[in-house]
């Protein structure tokens, strides 16, 4: 038969991951594709880095699996007996497990794994899984999100691959290995001995895992593309369709678009009939939709279209693909910087890696919005996914909720692995609306600013804009602005305003977008008011402001409008880089809020002058026992007009507040009630009161959500505080508590963000100690506990109690309903 010739058509070589989230699956995929995850059900156990016998003989035996397809040996074998691993489910990081020492890697956070540790950074996963009979004659494949890293797949012995980056997503075609109408296994080897990063990167398989079944012809992986154009009231789609026919034989088919609005009502639909595609191959389809009165994606209103892609042959639809859009535009101005549907946006953002206290890099989806809600709250508009690919479900919640992405790649290169890599990286992350700007790079110190930084750049450019066009590309240079990569970078990235000039580089390079990928914080642990630098904390009141922080970095941006904004390092504390301390210090101090979400004081510096509302923040506590008649400096951080400080209801005065800045007074030290207030045209708007606590008398939970789904992976993130008799939250309390779970849930971690804790922050079963009780300090009064669902609904109790103290119990509902967040 005759193809269209109006169809334009290439070929991409693409293996990536999918574009919906469970939610949407259940609602809206039909018996056409199933998209089912994986999570749950593994067994797990440490192998051995150098040791065969210890991994389970994998490789020893005289045909081995890279011999004689199907001949997976030791672990990876059928008849394997994995009885006696332990029962884990997904997202897993083994590495959050282990103990500290300090002679373990400082930029990984000392956790006992690397090649000094082999018996403990070669794990082993293994699952069984039932196909039906009727699957036969689908196309099936396994998709992992991540692996951290170095990861071999085997399916009923078969080896099907080997991904050896942390942050890639792999899809593994099966469909020929699968056993139909009887039970399946998979084993994973993963090998974390070798460093990727040179930050905390966990182990495991920390990200989900999809077993995908489609028709023989079908949406490709990942095989949608969207892009918009706006023009008066009309938004103008644009629909690049990968059809793959996996039969032998040629097919004739029709394309149906439909565009549904939030309540899956269509809104518009457009079909390409009687299209031909014959056997075995791969096309791009293009569609045009035009779209009435759009509602657009944007920071206040993250409106989200769903773009049904039907593929109907014989009168039956054979396949349905969803793809999740956002109708927007986003431009850099050399002059100007960003602009958001035509509207300028200074990008207030930050850098995060992608740990989080007690479950490691292993986050469940839950955590993921809890953590851009918390940067949210600060008036962030921005993350960078610093270094690396970011796990899909952080973009469909950033698609969610109005958050804007620099979505960055993992190692420079222009070879072949480079290029896959970044090429499936990036076509699996091109349709969210959130992205607004890939990088390709960070800090390549050895090409960063030499020809070699400047040619790679370019050429990396130009095959990253064959795969997406429409956006821009950066690469975050460290120095050597004018000599390097920054010499062709598309969007100039400054990491640090003091490792160079920007004002005379944008001289130099007037045609140039520049945006601060990396700006220096104001560092410290949190409630931390004096350096303790031995025992691995620093004072939250460290290089502020006359030196470099926050305040002085947000200026420099705030003045210069060529400048789209800036990412400060780190919205989130992380482990590993505990710079410039070392042991025992082993998490950074460079977030805004700590590895917890709990904020430090120089989040409200931040909230005052990016978000909307009146704030006001006293900074430090008032427990000075000891310290009577002492000066103490008291910061005040709002974006009230006017404060007037109260000690005891005597007044301290009143200053004005500059914009962009704080206050300060020296408070001669008394016990009692210290309270801010803040004016505006005279008005009090805003009041904040602290004052000294008595000791702790109780412990207090709260849980940021009570109601959960009963998917065994939904989770409530707890706080614990410490209170005195008067309710009053102890700022200073460090107190072990002890928790004890019933119901159908369990512990998913404990944290308490202090960055030289050495607690551990999961308490694994073993046979010695089957049932171990879970413990954790408040660290300055807080804490908190992560509690994870199963797939039984019911009521989950969680008890915390300490020495002396009245103990705390909430409950929590875990629901097969359907609930809002
Ligand atoms: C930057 C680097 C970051 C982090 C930071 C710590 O140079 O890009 O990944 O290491 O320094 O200060």
């Amino acid at each position: 038969m005759k193809v269209k010739i109006k169809l334009l058509f290439f070929i991409f070589i693409v293996v990536s991951v999918p574009v919906f989230s469970q939610k949407q699956v259940v609602e809206l995929l039909p018996a056409t594709r199933e998209h089912q995850l994986m999570d749950l059900g593994w067994r797990f156990a440490f192998g051995h880095a150098t040791d065969f016998a210890k991994d389970f003989e994998t490789s020893t035996g005289y045909f081995t699996y890279l011999a004689k397809a199907g001949y997976g040996d030791g672990a990876a074998s059928v008849q394997f007996k994995d009885s006696t691993w332990r029962e884990v489910d997904l997202p897993h990081d083994w590495a959050v497990e282990l103990p500290f020492s300090g002679s373990a890697s400082h930029s990984h956070g000392y956790k006992t794994i690397g090649w000094k540790y082999p018996e403990t950074s070669v794990g082993w996963y293994r699952k069984k899984f039932d196909i039906q009979a009727s699957d036969l004659g689908r196309k099936i494949n396994i998709q992992f999100d991540g692996i951290h890293r170095n990861s071999t797949v085997w399916v009923n012995g078969f080896y099907v691959g080997n991904e050896k980056s942390g942050y890639a997503s792999s899809v593994y075609d099966i469909t020929d290995y699968l056993n139909y109408g009887a039970v399946n296994t998979i084993a994973v080897r993963v090998d974390a001995s070798m460093e990727e990063g040179w930050y905390y990167e966990g182990a495991g398989i920390y990200r989900h895992v999809w077993l995908n079944k489609t028709n023989m012809l079908h949406v490709a992986q990942n095989g949608t593309f969207v892009t918009s154009e706006i023009n008066g009231d009309k938004a103008e789609l644009t629909v690049r369709t990968k059809v793959d026919n996996q039969y032998d034989h040629l097919s004739t088919f029709t394309i149906e678009q439909i565009l549904l609005d939030t309540n899956n009502q269509t809104v518009v639909s457009e079909k390409l009939e009687n299209t031909t595609l014959r056997g075995n191959l791969m096309n791009t389809l293009y569609q045009k939709i035009s779209v009435p009165n759009p509602t657009l994606w944007s920071l206040e209103n993250p409106y989200l279209y769903k773009l049904k892609t039907n593929i109907i042959s014989d009168g039956l639809v054979v396949d349905t693909y969803i793809s999740t859009i956002g109708i927007r535009t986003v431009r850099f101005d050399p002059d100007l910087g960003f602009f958001l549907n035509g509207k300028s946006i200074k990008i207030k953002g930050t850098n995060d890696h992608q740990d989080h206290a007690g479950v490691g890099t292993a986050l469940p989806d839950a955590l993921q919005e809890f953590r851009v809600k918390k940067l949210k709250e600060m008036g962030s508009n921005a993350i960078r996914t610093s270094h690396n690919p970011p796990t899909p479900e952080l973009l469909d919640v950033c698609d969610q909720l109005g958050m804007l992405v620099l979505d960055e790649n993992r190692l420079m290169g222009i070879n072949q692995e480079h290029f896959d890599l970044l090429e499936r990286f990036m076509v699996r992350d091109r349709n969210h609306p959130s992205v607004i700007l890939w990088s390709i790079g960070n800090e390549e110190w050895a090409i960063e600013s030499n020809e070699k930084g400047a040619r790679i750049t370019k050429t990396m450019q130009e095959f990253a804009q064959k795969i997406d066009s429409s956006r821009a590309f950066t690469v975050a240079v460290s120095g050597g602005w004018d000599s390097g990569s920054g010499t062709t970078a598309q969007v100039m990235g400054y990491n640090y305003i003091v490792q160079g000039n920007i004002d005379e580089h944008h001289m130099k390079f007037p045609l140039q977008c520049g945006i601060g990928t990396e700006e220096s914080n104001t560092i410290g642990t949190r409630g931390m008011y004096t350096d303790d630098k031995t025992n691995g904390r620093m004072a939250a009141t460290n290089r502020m402001p006359e030196n470099v922080g926050t305040e002085s970095g947000w200026k420099f941006y705030d003045d210069r409008p060529f400048l789209s904004g800036l990412f400060f390092w780190t919205g989130f504390d992380y482990r590993g880089e505990s710079n410039p301390l070392s042991w025992p210090a082993v998490n950074s101090e460079f977030g805004i809020v700590d590895l917890c979400g709990f904020p430090k004081d120089i989040f409200y510096y931040l909230k005052s002058w990016w978000g909307t509302k009146p704030v006001m923040h006293i900074m430090p506590h008032w427990n000075w026992k000891g310290r009577e008649g002492e000066n103490v400096k008291v910061t005040i951080y709002s974006n009230a007009e006017e404060i007037e400080l109260l000690l005891k209801n005597k007044s301290l005065g009143k200053k004005k507040m500059e914009r962009n800045g704080h206050l300060e007074w020296n408070v001669a030290y008394q016990p009692g009630t210290l309270v801010a207030n803040g004016f505006a045209k005279g008005k009090l708007i805003v009041s904040e009161q602290i004052e000294t606590t008595d000791a702790p008398a109780k412990v207090i939970l709260e849980s940021d959500r009570v109601v959960l789904k009963a998917d065994g992976e939904d989770v409530a993130v707890i706080t614990v505080q410490l209170k005195d008799n008067k309710n009053h939250f102890v700022p200073t309390a460090n107190n072990e508590i002890t928790f004890t779970i019933s119901g159908p849930g369990k512990i998913a971690g404990v944290g308490n963000g202090d960055p030289a804790s050495h607690e551990p922050e999961q308490f694994v079963k073993t046979v010695s100690d089957p049932l171990p009780q879970w413990k954790r300090k408040t660290f300055n009064g807080l804490a908190q506990i992560i509690i994870k669902t199963t797939t039984q609904p019911g009521k989950i109790t969680l008890t915390a109690s300490a020495d002396g103290l009245v103990p705390a119990i909430l409950i929590l509902r875990s629901t097969n309903d359907n609930i809002k967040k």
